[in-house]
C-alpha cells in the first residue's frame, strides 16, 4: 500500500462546492458511494459480508465463495489461515467490483441468545481482536477495504434500532471496545460502522464516542460509515463524527442531502466538519484504488473449494470423543446419516450476511463423495419454516432448465417491461428491479408474474406457497389456490422481513410424475416494505412421513448400520440478524431423535450443524459429539474429512458451549433500556464468577492426538511479529516496527510477558494444539474475572515430538480501566497455560511494577 498523499486528497476536497461535497455523505444508491469527476473519484461500491461477498445483486445470478461462519473462523484460533481467508474474500470482492466488504463483525457473544452470534468471532475479546485483525490485514493488504462492525455494544438484536445499551465505562473499555481498538490500531482498518443501536443515552451515529475515542484517542483516520438506515438527524449526525449515511440517495433514505447543506449554510454545522468527512471519503477511495482511474493490484488467485474445506475441518470442535472418531475406513460397512441437516447444507446464517454460494456440500453428499456406503433418513424435520422450491420438483415453465423460474415485470400501465429467467425460488430485488442495463425503479414496476412447474418425484400431498409481503395469488393449472395479503408482525425488524416472512401455503395433492402448472402474482406496491426491496420466496414442502414415522425409520436404519451420523442444527432463519433467539434447544424433536438413534446404535457420532450454541441435553450419551457451525460451501467435504480423520478436527471452543439457558445475560430490553448488569463477566468470566459449570467450556477442543503440557517458562525469548500491540498507552500511538527489521529483540521492556510452554504430542498421531494463557491475580484489590485469555498460539507436532511454542503477552492483558485510564495494579499475576480455560494444568508467575 503506498502513502496517502495527503496534501493531494486536502487539494480535491477544496475544489469542490458545499453542495458537491454533501452530495458525497449519503450514498448514491443502495451499496455505492456517488462518483464525483472534479474530485477524480470514481463510484466506490460496498458489500455485504462477512461470510462471503454478496455484491450489487443478491441472488443465485450472481454466486459468492461461501466461507464458515465467522464463529468458526474464531474456533480456527488460527490468525494465519483467518487472515488467508481475508485474502481469498478481497479475491472475490474484486471479482464482484466490491471495493469495501461490511465486515467484520466483532460486537461480542455477550449471550448466546444474540440472533447475530454466528456472525460474531468469541465471547473473549482477545481471541475477537486477533481474529479481527487477520481477517482484516488479509483483505487490506489486498486492497479491498474492512468495515469493522457495529461500534458498539450492538451484541443482541431486539429493539436494535431504538435499543439504549447501558454500560460502565470499564466493561465498554476491556471488552466491547477491545477488538474494535486493537484492530484500529494494528490493521489501521479503512472504515467502522456506526451501529443502530445506542449507548448511555445517544445513538451511536451521533455519539460522542465515536469523535472521543476512534478520532481523539485511537488516531483513526478512516471512515465512519452509519448502518443503513441507521443516520436519524441532520445536525447532531453531521456535528459528530459521522462520515457517511447509507444506504442512499438522500431523497430517498437519510437526513442530510439538501437539509445538510442548509444547516451549514445557517451556521449550525461548520463546513470545516463537512470537509473533514469527504477527506476521509478520499481516503478510503485511494485505498481502494477508487480515485484518478487508480487501480489496485489484483489479488493473487485462490483455489477457493480447498481453502474452504480447510477452513472447515480446521474449525471442527470435536467436543466429545470416546475413541469411535475417526471412523476406521476398511472396516467401515453401512454408515447411516441421520438428521434433518444432513441432506440440505446449513451453510450460513440468516440476513445481510446470506450470500448465494455456487454450489453447496451437504454432509450427506460429503460422505458419499468420500465414498462410504451411504444410507439416509431425515429422522425430523428441523426447519420450522417451508424452505425455498427447488430441484428436482422445480422446473422453468414449459418443464424446462432445472431449478428454475420465470418473473415477468408489469409497469402500472400493464405493459410487459422485462423478464428474467431465474435458477431458483428466492426473489430479492433491492431498491428496483431487473439488472445493470435494464434497471427498472420500485416505482416503475406495479405487478410482477413468477411461473413454474412443480412435478411430482413420489404421490403425496405437497404444500405449495409463498413468504413474503403484500398480496399474492397463486394459481396451480390455471385455478386459483388463493388471493392473500400477507402481513408482518408489528413491531417486525427488516431483517426478519428478509428471512422469516410470513408464509402462506396451500395443500396439493399430485401423483408420482405428475406435472402443475404455477402462476404467482404479486402487487408490489401492496407491500409496506415495496421502496426499500421486494423479498419474496416461492416455498414447497414435499411429502414426508410424520416426525413419529420418520423417527422410526431413523431409528430402524441406524440399528441395521454400522455407525450413525447423525446431523442436526439450526437454519439461517433460527439464527439471524433481526431477532434474538428466544430459546436455545434445537428446533423441533432433533433431541429425542439423537437420543433413540443412540440408544440403538452406540456408535452414533453427533454432528452439531449450527452457527451459534444449542442445548445438547443428551451429550454424555452419545460416542462422539463435533460441532460444525455454518460450515460455508465446502461443509460436507470438510465433515468427511474429519469423520475419516484425513483432517484433524483442528477447533476449539470461541465461546462457552452452556449446558442450561441459565444464568446467561439477556437481550430483552426493559423500557427501551439493555443494562449489561453482568458487566464483565460475561462468557467464562462469568461462569467461573457464579461457579457455574458449562457444558463444554471456552477453548475446549479435542484433536485426534493427545498432548502433555510439560513446562512453563516466563520471560523466555519470543521475536515479536510484526505490527503487535503490545505496549499501548491511552491515546499513543502505535509503536513503529523499527526500520529494516523483520522483528524487534525479545520483551522490549516494560511492553509484554513473553512465556514459552513445553508440550509433546504423547499420541499416535501428528496434530496440533492450540496452547492457551489465561491470566488471573488472585490478591487483586480490584474486581476482577478468576482468569481471562491472555495469550495463545497453536502448535504442530508429530507423535512424541516436543515442541515449546512462545507466546507474548501484550501488557494491556495486565492491565485494567479505571479512572479513565489504563492502569497496572503492580503486583504478581499468575499465569496458567493448558488446552482449555477448565484444564490448565501449569503454572507460573510474573511481578510487574
Ligand atoms: C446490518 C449491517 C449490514 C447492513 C447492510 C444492516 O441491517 O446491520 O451489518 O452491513 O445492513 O446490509
Amino acid at each position: 500500500m503506498k502513502d496517502l498523499d495527503e496534501a493531494d486528497l486536502r487539494s480535491r476536497v477544496a475544489r469542490l462546492s458545499l453542495e458537491q461535497k454533501v452530495r458525497l455523505l449519503t450514498g448514491a444508491d443502495f451499496w455505492a458511494l456517488y462518483p464525483e469527476p472534479d474530485a477524480g473519484l470514481r463510484r466506490v461500491v460496498t458489500s455485504d459480508g462477512p461470510a462471503g461477498v454478496r455484491g450489487e445483486t443478491w441472488d443465485e445470478r450472481d454466486t459468492s465463495a461461501n466461507v464458515p461462519s465467522p464463529t468458526a473462523l474464531a474456533a480456527t484460533w488460527d490468525c494465519e489461515r483467518v487472515e488467508a481467508i481475508g485474502r481469498l474474500l478481497a479475491h472475490e470482492a474484486r471479482r464482484k467490483g466490491v471495493d469495501v466488504l461490511l465486515a467484520p463483525t466483532v460486537n461480542l457473544h455477550r449471550t448466546p441468545f444474540g440472533g447475530r452470534h454466528f456472525e460474531c468471532f468469541s465471547e473473549d475479546p482477545l481471541l475477537t481482536a486477533r481474529i479481527g485483525v487477520a481477517y482484516v490485514r488479509g483483505l487490506q493488504d489486498a486492497g479491498v477495504g474492512a468495515t469493522v462492525k457495529h461500534f458498539i455494544a450492538n451484541d443482541s438484536e431486539t429493539e436494535r434500532m431504538t435499543v439504549d445499551v447501558r454500560v460502565d465505562e470499564r466493561t465498554l473499555r476491556e471488552l466491547y471496545l477491545a477488538p474494535f481498538e486493537a484492530i484500529v490500531r494494528e490493521a489501521g482498518a479503512w472504515a467502522v460502522m456506526a451501529a443502530y443501536n445506542g449507548v448511555n443515552g445517544s445513538t451511536m451515529t451521533e455519539n460522542p464516542l465515536l469523535r472521543g475515542i476512534l478520532h481523539n484517542e485511537w488516531g483513526y483516520d478512516g471512515l465512519v460509515v452509519s448502518d443503513w438506515t441507521a443516520a436519524r438527524s441532520t445536525v447532531p449526525a453531521a456535528r459528530a463524527a459521522l462520515d457517511l449515511a447509507m444506504p442512499g440517495p438522500a431523497r430517498r433514505f437519510g437526513p442530510w442531502g439538501d437539509a445538510l447543506v442548509e444547516a451549514v449554510r445557517a451556521g449550525q454545522v461548520d463546513e470545516a466538519l463537512i470537509d473533514d468527512k469527504v477527506l476521509r471519503i478520499l481516503r478510503l477511495a485511494a485505498r481502494v484504488g477508487g480515485l484518478d482511474g487508480g487501480s489496485h493490484v489484483p489479488p493473487p488467485p485462490v483455489d477457493i473449494p480447498r481453502e474452504l474445506r480447510a477452513a472447515g475441518a480446521a474449525s471442527f470442535v470435536l467436543a466429545r470423543n470416546d475413541g469411535l472418531l475417526p471412523l476406521s475406513r476398511p472396516e467401515l460397512g453401512r454408515v447411516a446419516v441421520i438428521g434433518p441437516n444432513a441432506e440440505v447444507a446449513r451453510t450460513l446464517g440468516g440476513g445481510s450476511a446470506t450470500v448465494f454460494p455456487p454450489y453447496t456440500v451437504s454432509p450427506l453428499d460429503g460422505l458419499r463423495a468420500a465414498g462410504l456406503g451411504v444410507a439416509f433418513a431425515p429422522g425430523t424435520l428441523g426447519h420450522l419454516r417451508t424452505s425455498a422450491a427447488r430441484a428436482p420438483w422445480l422446473l422453468r415453465p414449459g418443464g424446462t432448465g432445472s431449478g428454475g423460474a420465470q418473473v415477468r415485470f408489469f409497469s402500472p400501465s400493464g405493459d410487459l417491461v422485462g423478464t428474467e429467467q431465474r435458477d431458483g425460488a428466492v426473489f430479492r430485488w433491492m431498491s428496483g428491479f431487473g439488472s445493470a442495463g435494464t434497471r427498472h425503479a420500485p416505482e416503475a414496476i406495479a405487478r410482477l408474474e413468477i411461473s413454474c412447474v412443480i412435478q411430482a418425484t413420489e404421490a403425496g400431498v405437497y404444500q405449495l406457497g409463498v413468504s413474503g409481503l403484500g398480496r399474492f395469488r397463486l394459481l396451480a393449472d390455471g385455478t386459483e389456490v388463493f388471493d392473500e395479503t400477507l402481513s408482518m408482525r408489528p413491531g417486525a425488524d427488516i431483517a426478519e422481513t428478509l428471512m422469516a416472512p410470513p408464509q402462506r401455503l396451500a395443500p396439493l395433492s399430485l401423483a408420482a410424475g405428475q406435472s402443475v402448472t404455477v402462476l404467482l402474482e404479486h402487487d408490489v406496491h401492496s407491500s409496506p416494505m415495496a421502496g426499500f426491496g421486494t423479498f419474496l420466496q416461492l416455498n414447497l414442502e414435499v411429502p414426508h412421513g410424520t416426525d413419529d414415522e420418520e423417527i422410526a425409520a431413523a431409528v430402524a436404519l441406524a440399528a441395521g448400520s454400522d455407525v450413525a451420523v447423525v446431523v442436526v442444527g439450526t437454519t439461517a432463519e433460527v439464527e439471524s440478524e433481526g431477532f434474538d433467539r428466544t430459546s436455545l434447544a434445537l428446533p423441533g424433536r432433533q433431541d429425542e431423535l439423537v437420543r433413540r438413534v443412540a440408544a440403538a446404535n452406540p456408535r452414533t457420532v453427533v454432528v452439531v450443524n449450527s452457527g451459534a450454541p444449542v442445548l445438547l441435553p443428551w451429550a454424555g450419551e452419545v460416542a462422539a459429539v463435533l460441532l460444525t457451525w455454518f460450515g460455508g460451501q465446502e461443509f460436507g467435504n470438510a465433515l468427511a474429512d474429519v469423520l475419516l480423520g484425513q483432517a484433524e478436527p483442528g477447533g476449539r471452543l470461541p465461546t462457552t458451549w452452556p449446558a442450561s439457558e441459565d444464568g446467561l445475560p439477556s437481550t430483552q430490553p426493559d423500557g427501551g433500556v439493555l443494562s449489561y448488569t453482568e458487566g464483565l463477566f460475561i462468557g467464562y468470566r462469568g461462569y467461573d464468577r457464579d461457579g457455574r459449570e458449562p457444558l463444554f467450556p471456552f477453548g475446549h477442543g479435542r484433536g485426534y492426538t493427545t498432548w502433555s503440557y510439560d513446562s512453563v517458562t516466563v520471560d523466555c525469548d519470543v521475536p515479536k511479529p510484526p505490527g503487535a500491540l503490545l505496549a499501548l498507552s491511552p491515546g499513543g500511538p502505535i509503536p513503529p516496527d523499527p526500520p529494516g527489521g523483520e522483528t524487534t529483540p525479545p520483551n522490549p521492556p516494560g511492553a509484554s510477558v513473553a512465556v514459552c510452554v513445553e508440550v509433546r504430542n504423547t499420541g499416535a498421531r501428528p496434530g496440533r494444539e492450540v496452547v492457551q494463557v489465561y491470566a488471573s491475580r488472585p490478591d487483586s484489590a480490584v474486581e476482577r474475572p478468576a482468569k481471562w485469555l491472555a495469550g495463545f498460539a497453536a502448535v504442530d507436532a508429530d507423535p512424541g515430538e516436543t515442541v515449546t511454542v512462545g507466546i507474548l503477552i501484550p501488557e494491556r492483558a495486565f492491565q485494567h480501566w479505571s479512572d479513565g485510564t489504563w492502569t497496572l495494579e503492580p503486583g504478581t499475576f499468575t499465569l496458567s497455560a493448558g488446552s482449555s480455560s477448565a484444564s490448565l494444568p501449569l503454572t507460573s508467575t510474573v511481578t510487574l511494577k
